[in-house]
């Protein structure tokens, strides 16, 4: 491993505070008043908190049985990450349920899906669904950080702040709960499996969300050619394209590993773009 790839494995905890952010984000926040990409942004926010607290609890119920002192502390740093992104998420789903976006009921349904998850799946089950949903975060980490016009969708500069933090932190921990659920003796064979299942959930839930919460909003009811239009641009959209496709096909492979892509370069960019050397978020869009 390169020492550009070997630096960009540390998994800094970095305290944040959006809440000034947030307080004039519009309702249709992203792209030009791109009704559709507004809320499915707002139905991936409202599954983050209660998302990310369950990756958080799957590598903390095996933690005392990592040997290696390396990967010790890059499970440490995941979880300060993800119980950040959770809060810090939190307080942006506050303001889209002010705004009318159905925040609550989806985090309640989380909420129930992981819990079920917990009651009915071994730890290294809970592990292959966090490394698999691992690898769909790392995917639109790579694609944010990496595409103009991906990051250009997201519209309101608070919100593209804080989808860009996450991102970065995503792409610097994307191998972590991998490692876990390989340490603890994951298969591949579950861990491949898994995937399908994973990919069947997120498409389904954010979908059928994504429904509800346009049904819900009476733009999107006396618009609906605005709501076509909409998806016209999603369908052509870096989020939709073949090299997310592509990306995500790569966790089939047998032997595959999420380092065996480098995102190293992407890291050290975004790293100094958006904390610099002081260390402290830094409005990147400001003119
Ligand atoms: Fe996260
Ligand atoms: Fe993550």
């Amino acid at each position: 491993m390169g020492s550009a790839q070997e630096e960009s494995r540390a998994v800094p905890t970095r305290p944040m505070e959006f809440d000034a952010w947030f307080d004039d984000v519009p309702r249709h926040f992203a792209g030009n008043g791109d009704l559709l990409l507004s809320h499915v942004f707002a139905v991936l926010s409202s599954v983050f908190p209660d998302g990310e607290a369950y990756f958080v609890r799957s590598v903390e119920a095996v933690r005392d049985r990592i040997t290696e002192p390396r990967l010790r502390q890059e499970g440490e740093g995941f979880i300060g990450q993800e119980a950040m992104h959770g809060r810090e998420h939190a307080v942006f789903n506050d303001r889209m349920a002010e705004l009318g976006y159905p925040v609550r009921p989806i985090g309640s349904y989380v909420r129930k899906l992981t819990e079920l998850r917990e009651r009915f799946l071994n730890e290294k089950a809970n592990l292959a669904v966090t490394a698999a949903l691992e690898h769909y975060t790392a995917t639109l980490a790579e694609t944010l950080l990496g595409e103009p016009e991906a990051r250009a969708a997201i519209g309101h500069d608070g919100a593209r702040h804080l989808f860009l933090w996450h991102a970065l932190e995503e792409a610097e921990h994307k191998a972590v709960a991998f490692d876990v659920y390989r340490h603890v003796g994951g298969t591949e064979r579950m861990r491949i499996i898994t995937m399908w299942a994973i990919h069947l959930n997120f498409l389904l839930e954010t979908s059928i969300w994504t429904v509800i919460s346009l049904g819900l909003d009476p733009d999107a009811r006396h618009h609906p050619l605005r709501v076509l239009r909409s998806l016209w641009r999603l369908r052509h959209s870096p989020f939709t394209s073949r090299r997310a496709v592509r990306s995500l096909r790569r966790y089939h492979r047998r032997g595959f590993h999420p380092n065996d892509y480098d995102t190293s370069e992407l890291i050290s960019t975004w790293r100094a773009k958006l904390f610099g050397s002081e260390g402290a978020l830094t409005d990147v869009f400001a003119t």
